[in-house]
Parts: C-alpha cells; sequence; structure tokens
C-alpha cells in the first residue's frame, strides 16, 4: 500500500490517510494544493473509500471542505444551480449539500431493515433485506465522479453507518457467462419518488410526468473507470432505477420481469459482505468515495434522540469515454 495510506480496518477495499498530529488540516490542505493531482491519485490507490479521521477544523471552516473537494477533479457541484432544494444548501456555501436530521434540512434516516439484524446478530448489508443501495446522482447524464462525506456531528457508534460495495470486486468475480451478459447492458435510472420505484410501481401509483430535464437516463451496468481502468458494476436498486421502462434497457420491464429478476441478483451479489465495509463515523471523519466504482447505502439510527449532521459535495467532470461531449441531461432549458 502506498506509504501514506494505511488499510482500513474490517474492509478489503479502501484506505485511512491520516493528516500527521503536528500538521494543521488547512496547512495539510495547502500542501496537497502544492502538488495537484497527489490526492486523486491516492484515492485511486485506495481502490475504495478514503477516509480521513479527526479533520474537526472543516466544522469551522467549512470553505476547507469546498478546497479539498476541489483536489478530486475539475467541477465542484454548485447546488444553487442544480434545482436543489434551498434548504438542504449550506447558507454560505453553495457546494455543500446539508443532510442532517434537525431543521432546515429534516432529512430523516431510512427504516431499520427487517429483521434488524441477520440470523447470525450482524448488521445486515446485503439486498434485498438491506435496501437503498445506490451511487449518487446516477439519474443524471454524466453522473457525478466523486463524493465528500464529512461528519459534523454524527450519532453514536452501532447506528447510523454508512454501508459502501465494491462495485470493481463484486464484478471481477462474476462469472464470465454473467459477464458476457451485462457487458453491453444498460440500466435506467430516475429520480426517486417520481412515482417510478419499485414500490411505487407495485402499488398502481401513477407515475408522475415528467420534464425533459427530468427523463430517465440510460447507464452501464458495467463501467469502466477513466483513471484505473478497472470495470465495476455500476447499478443501484428498488429507489433510483426506473421500474417502468427498465430496470434495464433491451429486457422485460417492471418489477415482475426478467430484467428486475437480474437486477435482484447482480445486486444480492455486489452486496455480498465480502464486497462490503460498514463506517462507524466520529465526528471530524471525511470519507471520498467514488461513484464510478463503489454504491453506498444509509443506515437507520435514532433521529428522534440523536442530532446527526453531515455535509456533502459532489465532484464532476470526468465520467469517461462514453460520455464525452454530452449536454447534461438534468439542465433544464434555459436554466
Ligand atoms: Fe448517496
Amino acid at each position: 500500500m502506498e506509504p501514506d495510506l494505511s488499510p482500513l480496518p474490517g474492509s478489503t477495499f479502501g484506505a485511512v490517510l491520516r493528516i500527521p498530529p503536528d500538521r494543521d488540516t488547512k496547512s495539510a490542505i495547502a500542501a496537497f494544493e502544492a502538488e495537484p493531482g497527489r490526492l486523486n491519485d491516492l484515492l485511486n490507490r485506495a481502490g475504495g473509500p478514503l477516509l480521513f479521521p479527526a479533520l474537526h477544523a472543516i466544522a469551522k471552516e467549512p470553505e476547507m471542505l469546498v478546497r479539498l473537494s476541489r483536489l478530486f477533479g475539475p467541477e465542484v457541484e454548485d447546488y444553487r444551480r442544480t434545482l436543489s432544494e434551498s434548504h438542504m444548501i449550506h447558507p454560505r456555501h453553495g457546494e455543500i449539500y446539508v443532510l442532517g436530521n434537525r431543521p432546515p434540512s429534516c432529512r430523516q434516516p431510512p427504516a431499520p431493515p427487517d429483521p434488524p439484524r441477520t440470523a447470525d446478530g450482524a448488521l445486515p448489508v446485503q439486498f434485498p433485506h438491506r435496501r437503498g443501495w445506490h451511487t449518487d446522482q446516477s439519474f443524471r447524464r454524466p453522473p457525478p465522479d466523486i463524493s465528500l462525506f464529512y461528519a459534523v456531528k454524527a450519532c453514536p457508534k452501532g447506528q447510523g453507518q454508512t454501508l459502501f460495495a465494491d462495485g470493481s470486486g463484486a464484478y471481477e468475480s462474476l462469472p464470465p457467462h454473467r459477464k458476457g451478459q451485462i457487458g453491453n447492458l444498460a440500466g435506467i435510472h430516475v429520480y426517486p419518488f417520481w412515482g417510478r420505484s419499485e414500490d411505487e410501481v407495485r402499488a398502481g401509483k401513477t407515475p408522475r410526468p415528467l420534464a425533459p430535464h427530468e427523463q430517465p437516463q440510460r447507464q452501464p451496468v458495467v463501467r469502466m473507470h477513466p483513471e484505473t481502468g478497472r470495470r465495476a458494476l455500476y447499478l443501484c436498486e428498488s429507489g433510483q432505477m426506473d421500474w417502468v421502462l427498465g430496470p434495464f434497457a433491451g429486457m422485460e420491464p417492471g418489477p415482475d420481469g426478467e430484467g428486475a429478476a437480474l437486477l435482484y441478483e447482480l445486486m444480492a451479489h455486489f452486496t455480498q459482505p465480502r464486497f462490503t465495509y460498514a463506517h462507524e463515523w466520529d465526528d471530524g471523519d471525511l470519507i471520498v468515495y467514488d461513484n464510478r466504482c463503489l454504491a453506498h447505502c444509509a443506515t437507520w439510527f435514532d433521529a428522534a434522540r440523536h442530532e446527526r449532521l453531515m455535509w456533502r459535495t459532489t465532484v464532476w467532470g470526468n465520467p469517461g469515454e462514453l460520455y464525452a461531449g454530452e449536454d447534461r441531461s438534468w439542465v433544464a432549458e434555459g436554466a
């Protein structure tokens, strides 16, 4: 492993990058800025989530999160320009999306899985026992590359974890016939809650009419990472795939079609415990994750008793050759 990196405890992928205790966060960021490309290279070497523990200074100076984000790609999304709800955006930094269970964002955690533990007492991670696996904003073309997720205030350990799944390891372990079947397959992704998720389709909900910039988007099921050249599964499940037209282009659609059967099989494979990592957050933790090769998932916490406050940024601009020259699907005409 790269000298600056150490293994991520409890995980077969990803790494930890510790800022030396004698160095303050701001000067460490300045040192990274003086070597453009180095942090991104370390992320690629980590091969999974890259954890920076104890960056407490960011909570007081959120600008530092934006500076760090700029080191991972050409463009950091400004949520003020991308149709995001204003109460979810940091009041002084439009690049920071605020995920807290208290006002103003009021984002509540998902329900716990049913049953809440596996038969051997572990935290459930595997789909479909665990629901909510996705990659950020896969309903946009081109999709974002990298997300930075920072814990201003974590909830107590044992709840409110973030789960990560290794799309490269999962892809590489597929049998040859399955790799052949999905090599040129496209998944159809759409924004959740517009009547096109699995649960909504099963409930007979009428899908909401979609404007041109809200249309479902096709994405390759197998993505080639533009920097490492590794192939990875690129999929979501019940909530962020389109269960009206998809989940796969060219296969029988709907929740009981042959496409649904394949998606269930692929997602169960993708999220096996051997390809997953559950992060228990501490205040000041920053995790950088690459949406081009990882899926992730939120877990329940006791929101009535605990406050949790997370900040997220998204980095764009290097989705790979497949998307070269494309206009942004999510930008409304005249916006
Ligand atoms: Fe997410």
